[in-house]
């Protein structure tokens, strides 16, 4: 159903009710963070994601966005479908499927793209620090 703005009611509630806002220490060792801008109106928006090393899957996600309510309601959704996946899977999570999933109309495209783009940040931020802390204990070794 449609709302009386033209937004989607699934936007509506994630925007009013967002899941996950919040930060994670970024120092820890088992967190990855995203932080992306979209040039085009300048919001920024900043994802994490907490990994279980041993089976190298996403325990638990958090955003803060400062955006538009199309961003708030694209990094809600990134951060509940990325809960409980494996962090390959999550990088196939693509910003047309949220769009989709939340009836964004075609301007709002971008707004979704920051949640794809950051899930992808902290993915590869998490690995990085992994690749770091191995590459250090094997000096220490
Ligand atoms: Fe929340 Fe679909 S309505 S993820
Ligand atoms: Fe910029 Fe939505 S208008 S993220």
């Amino acid at each position: 159903m449609a709302t009386a703005r033209g937004y989607h009611e699934r936007v509506v509630d994630h925007y009013n009710n967002p899941r996950n806002v919040g930060s994670f220490d970024k120092n820890d060792p088992s967190v990855g963070t995203g932080l992306v801008g979209a040039p085009a109106c300048g919001d920024v928006m900043k994802l994490q994601i907490k990994v279980d090393e041993e089976s190298g899957k996403i325990v638990d996600a958090c955003f803060k966005t400062f955006g538009c309510g199309s961003a708030i309601t694209s990094s809600s959704v990134a951060t509940e479908w990325v809960k409980g996946k494996q962090m390959e899977e999550v990088l196939t999570i693509k910003n047309t499927e949220i769009a989709k999933h939340l009836s964004l109309p075609p301007v709002k495209l971008h707004c979704s793209m920051l949640a794809e783009d950051a899930i992808k940040a902290a993915v590869r931020d998490y690995e990085a620090k992994k690749a770091k802390l191995a590459w250090k204990a094997e000096g220490e070794a």
